[in-house]
């Protein structure tokens, strides 16, 4: 048996399989705070009841932990943390962002060092934010790991912060390290953070982070996204788009692209390869705060999406209702275009919810393709894919066939798979049979992305 962990944003998830086959044999779940900046503690409680739930770890041969990326985590010389972390979705660091794009010279400096251009999530520009506003516990700070590492970190029962270990896929999204030449930019934390600070080692894809008091191997983990990839089962030319609190678009290649914009953020897989990326701040909770708003239910939203004409009418939703990221807008807010008499109700109003939602995913297709990835299929996962009217709308935006696999854990289950890969050995990951998906396929329909295009300018590049 082998355990996969998945620390996410809300929770804590722990599926336990059978190494050889994939085979689910137990489960456990357990909800911590969310919010943008969390106490690591919270994670570790949450973690240790999701461990009771799955019946213990005391029976496995590997486990590995995938969690949410670019959190910072910062603890002193004991091993204590400093202060809660910021996490990926926290926007406090983005005049941070844009003082480090200016001080190294511009975007393309930073493409060219780590392949990813500072935006308030990622891990460095939390820590200039940390030096500049609160200098007491920037100075009690010894070293730096990301909320994976530092759950692994703690499995192991260690507190020597010398023995902190991540991997490749989550180390590419700090802006320290480089995914192109898998080494740390010591010199650009230091630009950050104003001194050098312990980082975690950065292990290989079967690396070895430490054990659990079983004796067994704690694989390297990895961020969530690049996990779901090997979860969902993600294969040449396969896109994952996940609709999760985040929206991702992604795909394993063996090119690292190079996007000075930063749209695409070149981040590493689990698998030593490449894993181009675009991310939006704003996904599943469009569809939350759509249905909050018109008094319904998600199924009743659905419902009402799908009777409503492509393209409402005109009707569009621009979901920036958390500000974003991609585009990278971290002050703007959502905003509803095209009202009109004919267009105001409800019918009309969901399905601008779940194209504009679906229209943000695109461009970052889109991105992608334009960055050089192969892209034949779309796998949707992630909670927002359980709304029929977002499966059913999906193809018409992406242009492309939609596979939208039996809900599951995909990043816990990619974290169970590299523990099955650690244990078992071999150049790839282990096969595991995957249940059959359904298919959604469609004409594109260009004139949704179009008008998605006007209400973007109308509304947000018009008040920058
Ligand atoms: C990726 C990102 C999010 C988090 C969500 O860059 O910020 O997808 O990993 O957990």
């Amino acid at each position: 048996l082998v355990a996969g962990i998945d620390s996410s944003t809300q929770s804590c998830k722990v599926v336990i399989r059978d190494a050889e086959t994939g085979k689910l044999v137990r489960q456990g779940r357990a909800a911590h705070p969310d919010g943008t900046e969390v106490h690591p503690d919270a994670w570790w409680a949450a973690l240790q009841e999701a461990i009771d739930q799955a019946g213990g770890l005391d029976d496995v041969a590997a486990a590995s932990v995938a969690g949410q990326q670019h959190g910072m985590v910062v603890l002193d010389e004991n091993g204590a943390v400093v202060r809660p972390a910021l996490l990926w979705n926290d926007t406090r660091s983005a005049g941070a962002a844009a003082d480090l794009i200016q001080e190294l010279g511009g975007g393309d400096r930073w493409t060219d060092a780590v392949g990813i251009v500072p935006v308030a999530s990622f891990t460095l520009t939390k820590l200039r934010w940390l030096a500049r506003t609160e200098p007491d516990n920037a100075a009690r700070v010894a070293a730096v790991c990301l909320p994976h590492d530092w759950l692994t970190w703690k499995l192991t029962g260690s507190t020597d912060i010398g023995t902190i270990k991540t991997d490749r896929s989550d180390a590419s999204g700090t802006l320290y390290w480089s995914a192109r030449t898998n080494e740390y930019r010591h010199d650009l934390l230091e630009l950050g953070f104003g001194r050098r600070i312990g980082v975690p080692e950065v292990l290989g894809p079967t690396g070895v982070a430490g054990h659990l008091p079983n004796g067994a191997p704690l694989g390297p983990g990895a961020g969530d996204n690049a996990a779901a990839a090997i979860g969902a089962g993600a294969g040449p030319g396969d896109v994952v788009v996940s609709i999760g609190t985040s929206g991702t678009v992604f795909v394993s290649s063996d090119v690292a692209p190079n996007d000075p914009s930063g749209t695409v953020a070149g981040f590493a897989d689990t698998t030593g390869r490449f894993l181009p990326i675009v991310v939006t701040l704003n996904a599943a909770r469009v569809l939350d705060a759509a249905a909050k708003l018109l008094g319904v239910g998600h199924e009743e939203l659905s419902r009402l999406a799908l009777s409503a004409p492509a393209g409402a009418d005109g009707l569009v939703l621009v979901p920036y209702l958390e500000g974003e990221r991609t585009p990278n807008r971290p002050d703007a807010t959502g905003a509803i275009h095209g009202l009109t008499l004919q267009t105001s109700d409800p019918a009309h109003l969901a399905r601008a919810a779940v194209e504009g939602m679906l229209c943000a995913l695109a461009d970052g297709l889109d991105a992608l393709v334009r960055h050089g990835a192969r892209a034949n299929r779309i796998v949707l996962v992630g909670g927002g894919a359980r709304s029929e009217a977002v499966r059913r709308i999906a193809p018409a935006l992406f242009g492309l066939p939609v596979l939208v696999p039996p809900p599951g854990e995909y990043v816990a289950d990619g974290a169970a798979r590299q523990a099955a890969w650690v244990t078992l050995g071999g150049d790839v990951p282990p096969a595991w049979s995957a249940e059959t998906p359904e298919v959604y396929e469609d004409d594109p329909v260009p004139l949704i992305r179009e008008q998605y295009a006007g209400a973007q300018d109308a509304v947000v590049n018009r008040s920058r």
